[in-house]
Formats: structure tokens, C-alpha cells, sequence
């Protein structure tokens, strides 16, 4: 359970050996009226997905692949909010393991400008849904991504024990979820420190298609700032950015 796991309150693990995603079991523990803190860990996902439809792939025994159940009080308005909370506790915890962190946003976290950690954020009626995917051990990916993912080992070149780097997500996961409707400038600030997208040309994949610019950092409410090609600098929502080329 959470305590035994080193979780702070409200937090329990359940660790599952092997499901197809751990964000489906999430919201069905949700809709049977589980409480707010559960998460859910396995070993092994079946149909672990990514945003945008992706697929997501987590080697059984090398990787993390856990989903946190989260009620309000954060308003429903705030829950995009809930993806930089959630990243932003990865790059902490990967700090706090000796390693540079970097933030693609709004939520991948970056090692040595490849890709080690992914995280889908699903909203329910009265709740949502954050599922985490980290490389922690591993060292072979699907061909598809290949070149832009790496892990932790690869980074530090030493393996990790798995339940202490998931403990201490969580206990950052806690601290920053806290400021979402608290202290959100303190959040923002450091993933502000921390956007490895800030001066880059970059491709925003928006439900209106792509807008292109360049961003100018990240705004006081978490969304983009893009200075796009007519000159306008614009605030911006995405769960999908393609950086274009230094
Ligand atoms: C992404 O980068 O596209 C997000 C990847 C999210 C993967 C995690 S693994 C645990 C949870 N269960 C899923 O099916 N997906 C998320």
C-alpha cells in the first residue's frame, strides 16, 4: 500500500501484473467510487497508449508505466494543468536521481534531448485520470521511435531501483499538484526553467491543424507563448509539439 511504498497521504498503490492500460483500470477503480491517490501500477501494459492515438510501449521489468486517480478539489478547468503538475514531478524526481531534466511541453520529459517519459492525462465527469509512462532501465525501443527515446540507464549509464524512483514522483507529484490552484506561478516558474522548447521553431498540432512559430516561453496560466509567422504572439493550448530545427 502507500505508506509501505513511502507514498505521502492521500496516495495507495496497487501494483497489477498485467493490464491493457493502467488509465482504463484507473477510471473503472474511478467509476466504482475509488478515492482520490489511488494509483495503479503494471507490470505489464497489453494496449498502453500515448496521445494522439500512439501507442506506447513499456518494457515489463524495466520500465514504470502507473496511472494516478485525482479528484477535485482542483476545478475541471484546471485539469490541463494536472499534465504540468505531472511532468514537472518526473524532471524532479529524475533530478533527484543525479540526472538534467529537461520539459518538452506541455508534459514529455526529456534526458539528452531524447524523449524518457510520456504522460496522458484522461478527464472523467468528477475526476481525471494521470497516467504515467517512464523508461527507466530499459534499453531497446520499438523501431518507430528509435533515436528520439532513451531512459534513465542509457542517460547515467547505471540502473535504478524502480520503487524508489516511482516513490519519488509521487511525493513531487503531491507538492506540485498542491499549487495548481495555489501557488501556480511557483509551478509555472519552474517549469519555465526547466522547457527545453523555449527559442525553437516548432509545429503546434492544435484541433484547428498546425500553427508554426516560435515560442517565446510559457505563460503565467501554463499555455504556450507562440510568436507565430505574421508577427502576433499568441497563447496557446496543445498536447502535441514537433519542434522544426534549431
Ligand atoms: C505520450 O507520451 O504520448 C503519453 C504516454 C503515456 C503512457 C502511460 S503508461 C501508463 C499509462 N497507461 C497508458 O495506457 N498510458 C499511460
Amino acid at each position: 500500500n502507500g505508506a509501505a511504498a513511502g507514498f505521502p497521504e492521500p496516495f495507495r498503490l496497487f501494483v497489477r501484473e498485467s493490464v491493457e492500460s493502467t488509465n482504463d483500470e484507473v477510471r473503472e477503480l474511478a467509476r466504482m467510487g475509488a478515492p482520490d491517490g489511488v494509483v495503479v501500477l503494471a507490470e505489464r501494459q497489453t494496449a498502453g497508449r500515448g496521445r494522439r492515438g500512439a501507442a506506447w510501449f513499456s518494457p515489463p521489468g524495466e520500465s514504470l508505466a502507473f496511472s494516478i486517480l485525482v479528484k477535485p478539489p482542483e476545478p475541471k478547468a484546471l485539469w490541463p494543468r494536472l499534465a504540468l503538475a505531472a511532468g514537472l514531478a518526473v524532471a524532479e524526481a529524475l533530478e533527484s536521481s543525479g540526472l538534467t531534466a529537461g520539459i518538452k511541453w506541455p508534459n514529455d520529459v526529456w534526458l539528452g534531448g531524447k524523449k524518457a517519459a510520456g504522460i496522458l492525462v484522461e478527464a472523467g465527469a468528477d475526476f481525471a485520470v494521470v497516467g504515467i509512462g517512464l523508461n527507466v532501465n530499459s534499453t531497446e525501443f520499438p523501431e518507430g521511435v528509435r533515436g528520439i527515446a532513451t531512459s534513465m540507464r542509457i542517460e547515467a549509464e547505471r540502473e535504478f531501483e524502480r520503487g524508489e524512483v516511482l516513490a519519488e514522483i509521487i511525493r513531487r507529484f503531491a507538492i506540485r499538484r498542491a499549487q495548481i490552484d495555489r501557488d501556480f506561478e511557483e509551478l509555472i516558474a519552474a517549469v519555465r526553467v526547466r522547457c527545453v522548447l523555449t527559442g525553437k521553431q516548432v509545429a503546434l498540432l492544435t484541433a484547428g491543424g498546425p500553427k508554426t512559430g516560435i515560442v517565446e516561453g510559457i505563460a503565467p496560466g501554463g499555455e504556450l507563448l507562440l510568436r507565430t509567422t505574421d508577427g502576433l504572439e499568441r497563447l496557446m493550448q496543445a498536447d502535441e509539439v514537433r519542434v522544426l530545427g534549431d
